[in-house]
């Protein structure tokens, strides 16, 4: 079989096709002498997914990356990629692009030089090499200056340099660990797109480490959201911002209010009652599998203020303690009367409107919908 043949020889085969690998981590461990930085992972990423990882310093993200490409040894499990494990496969003869934070071009060769180094060390014929350096070069948009040495190129041209490079033998599958640190917003936005564009044209499967929520959310199919060596939550950017399973993941992605929750009355299907500390109700949703929440998560966009409050779900009388603005709305800290629970909203900012003042006092609401009863952590 197929796969007999690819381990004996000790590579996966490259391919010609613009498909991406199906990845498949099954109870993949790692643990250094009595600490486990990441604990028994199962998880099939998808032909062309792309898959994002996300989650505090520490938390086993880049362990994670690092075992895929072969740079890190599991303590237990197996990697499947389209069906091979890969795991006594060196990291070399996977045939994984890999483009990590420093991206580490070779500075005495050129940006041709550069980006054609996989193709030479497959033994690539001369004339297939130029085609495909210069096929690389016109998709990471650098036509022209090949003839360049990284250090005559900006920051974010000598990341598009990485790129190609990790692309040109036309891998299946693309490590990224923090490709983007080390580049200031504008670029990095910019480069975003490009990978995007990039992966979506080539059709590869992308594992992308990143710091950046925004990052993740901007360019991912799936997010997993990891903590203490665990993948808490996975899932679309959207399942993770409205409907996180736990405290964790409410409070990492995007801003949120979390009031605890002291008991808990059922309305309806999906529909509870929640009694706060500090003698409130809150009407609010309790989404499959969550039905011994500890807290209810509510986003700041979805707390409307003034007469907008009146009539929901929710209503409070709140008083305004901090006020921020910030391009194109208004970030408010605002505390319900009574209690010592201090809500965030944001709300559009328009030149028309004068913004409210710590002291002010406010009418503060939100809908059923928009309070989430979460799980414990
Ligand atoms: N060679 C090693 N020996 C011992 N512990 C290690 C080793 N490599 C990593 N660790 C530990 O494993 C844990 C996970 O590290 P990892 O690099 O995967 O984190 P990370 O999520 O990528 O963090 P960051 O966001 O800071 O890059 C950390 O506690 C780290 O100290
Ligand atoms: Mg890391």
């Amino acid at each position: 079989m197929n796969t007999h043949v690819s381990v004996r020889e000790g590579r996966i085969p490259e391919s010609n096709e613009r498909t991406g690998a199906v990845v498949e981590f099954k109870g993949v461990t790692k643990t250094y002498g009595a600490m486990c930085v990441l604990q028994p992972t199962s998880l099939t990423i998808d032909a062309g997914e792309f898959f994002a990882i996300i989650g505090p310093s520490g938390s086993g993200k880049s362990t994670l990356l690092g075992i895929t490409a072969g740079f890190v040894t599991p303590t237990e499990g197996s990697i499947l990629v389209d069906g091979v494990d890969v795991v006594s496969i060196p990291p070399y003869h996977r045939n994984f692009g890999m483009v990590f934070q420093n991206y580490s071009l070779f500075p005495h060769m050129t940006v041709a030089e550069n980006i054609g180094f996989p193709l030479r060390m497959r033994h690539c014929p001369k004339a297939d090499i130029a085609e495909k350096v210069a096929r690389a070069l016109s998709m990471v948009r650098l036509e022209g200056l090949g003839d360049r040495k990284p250090a005559q190129l900006s920051g974010g041209q000598q990341q598009r340099v990485a790129l190609a490079r990790a692309a040109v033998y036309n891998p299946r599958l693309l490590l990224m660990d923090e490709p983007l640190g080390a580049l200031d917003k504008n670029l990095r936005e910019e480069m975003q797109e490009e990978i995007k564009r990039f992966q979506q044209n080539l059709g590869v499967t992308v594992i992308y480490v990143t710091h950046d929520q925004h990052e993740a959310a901007y360019m991912a199919d799936r997010i997993a959201i990891m903590r203490s060596g665990t993948l808490e939550q996975i899932g679309s950017p959207r399942e993770l911002y409205e409907e996180p399973k736990t405290i964790f993941v409410a409070s990492f992605l995007g801003e949120a209010t979390l009031l605890p929750v002291t008991a808990l009355r059922k309305v309806a299907d999906g529909q509870i009652a929640a009694e706060i500390k500090g003698d409130l109700t809150v009407q609010a949703t309790a989404v499959p599998g969550t039905a011994t929440g500890k807290a209810l998560c509510i986003r700041p966009e979805s707390i409307a203020l003034g007469s907008a409050a009146a009539g929901l779900d929710n209503s409070f009388e709140g008083i305004v303690e901090d006020t921020v603005y910030t391009t194109g709305s208004v970030r408010y800290r605002i505390r319900l009367a009574d209690t010592a629970h201090v809500m965030t909203a944001r709300i559009p900012s328009r030149p028309d409107i004068a913004l409210m003042q710590p002291g002010d006092r406010v009418q503060i609401g939100w809908g059923r919908r928009d309070a989430l009863l979460i799980g414990e952590d």
